[in-house]
């Protein structure tokens, strides 16, 4: 499987308590800082489907979704509890700008 390399936005478009929403083809992507480093995962939470997570916070190293409160990893997207989980996605910063790694299975216009 090869991977696309997607520069999304700039270091400072993404804010210091909450997500960024970033839409690639088909993929509904979120950024968020947790302890210093850029996280990105699905914006869509297993719950009820919807994509709100870029609004949620991060508590404890878990986001929280806003609508219903679920938690998942921002390590591995996991919640406890439960065989649900979040998708994340390998980023880093080059140049000032934040580079998305997304399967290219994944990726579809
Ligand atoms: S939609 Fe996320 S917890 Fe309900």
């Amino acid at each position: 499987m090869s991977i696309q390399e997607i520069r999304v936005c700039r270091v400072h478009d993404v804010p210091l308590r909450y997500g960024k929403r970033i839409l690639i083809g088909d993929e509904d992507i979120v950024l968020m800082w947790h302890k210093g480093s850029l996280v990105a995962f699905e914006n869509s939470c297993p719950h009820q489907r919807t994509n709100k997570l870029h609004e949620g916070m991060i508590i404890n190293d878990e986001i929280e979704c806003p609508l219903h409160g679920w938690r998942f990893s921002i390590i591995d997207g996991t919640m406890q509890g439960r065989t649900v989980r979040l998708r994340s996605f390998e980023c880093r910063i080059e140049h000032d700008m934040v580079i998305v790694r997304i399967p290219e299975r994944d990726f579809a216009f």
